[in-house]
């Protein structure tokens, strides 16, 4: 029989869907992205990937008798390293499944992990939060997912739904509803989406100046970058928005009682500005017993999700 000598890790996110190619023994050896198409509630998600993976094994000349699989990383609860709930961020794709599904598109074996799960994987193995028997890995991105490590082990609950703190409900006053069909999420406030969707708001409803008005339309990095270099309606922003995390990761620490929350995904590069603010903001929230708690920003930057996708066919 072949050695398998080769796997595929694959991260899907709310806009991008990242891929890597790797050796068996975790080498990285080519990387790319592709589009992610929630049309239709994501139903060519997993043609797009069978499609774009396919195509690299032509390309590399690589046989299905020389892969040992592909680990998906998804944006959703995931039970058995197979089934996935409704996605939140993916216009609801998923309840069957996924890896089965996409098993058959391709001819390779699928495990799928949650994406949050994947990323802390690679911290927790290498980055942040290194050798750490109680950890919580959080990402900030177009949602907001966690990947907890308790007392050595990962939790991933009976549902699957282990470490989803983006859908803890932190304000009962919220009429919009999160993609996970509630309200109050705190994805809803500490996502790159719920820093555009406050500063529209902050915008539209003050006519205070603001470096903001000037853009054809503010992103979560324009909202940061107006704040350091001194726009008060984008520092009032940031401080809100730290604010908010901070009293989440106040309440998981109740539950958890972790030695460090590692924070990483797009918002995370807004690097020690938003950690010394959210550590600030933490001391006010946070159970005496709890108020040492860590907290770091990742270090893997965003390739953490493919490694650690890749590493569950390891
Ligand atoms: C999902 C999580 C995911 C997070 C980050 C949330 O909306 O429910 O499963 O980890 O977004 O993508």
């Amino acid at each position: 029989m072949k050695e398998k000598n080769y796997l595929f890790g694959v991260d899907v996110g709310g806009t991008t869907i990242k891929l890597g190619l790797f050796t068996k023994d975790g080498k990285l050896l080519d990387q790319w992205q592709i589009d992610t198409n929630t049309d239709h509630q994501g139903a060519g998600l997993l043609p797009d990937i069978a499609e774009t993976v396919t195509g690299k094994m032509a390309e590399k000349r690589l046989r299905v008798d020389g892969v040992a699989g592909i680990g998906l990383g998804v944006p959703g609860a995931v039970k058995d390293s197979s089934y996935v709930a409704p996605c939140a961020n993916l216009n609801q794709w998923g309840g069957f499944n996924a890896a089965d599904a996409l098993s058959k598109l391709c001819g390779l074996p699928v495990r799928v992990i949650n994406d949050a799960n994947a990323a802390g994987l690679g911290e927790f193995w290498q980055g942040g939060a290194k050798g750490m028997e109680n950890a919580v890995f959080i990402t900030l991105g177009t949602g907001v997912g966690s990947s907890v490590i308790a007392d050595g082990r990962l939790i991933v609950g009976a549902h699957g739904a282990g470490g989803e703190i983006g859908h803890m409900k932190i304000n009962p006053a919220e009429t919009i509803a999160c993609g996970c069909g509630g309200f109050g999420c705190l994805e809803q406030y500490a996502s790159a989406t719920g820093m555009v969707r406050a500063a529209n708001d902050l915008l539209a409803g003050t006519n205070g100046a603001s470096a903001l008005r000037r853009l054809p339309k503010v992103t979560c990095k324009d909202v940061f970058d107006c704040a350091r270099s001194g726009d008060h309606l984008s520092i009032l922003l940031v401080n809100r928005y730290a604010d908010t995390l901070a009293r989440g990761l106040s309440i998981v620490s109740c539950v958890v009682n972790p030695d460090v929350f590692v924070l990483g995904g797009g918002v995370s590069a807004a690097g020690a500005f938003l950690i010394d603010k959210v550590k600030q903001a933490f001391q006010l929230y946070a159970f005496p017993p709890t108020r040492g708690t860590q907290i770091k920003l990742a270090e893997l930057g965003s390739d953490a999700g493919i490694y650690g996708a890749a590493r569950l066919i390891l």
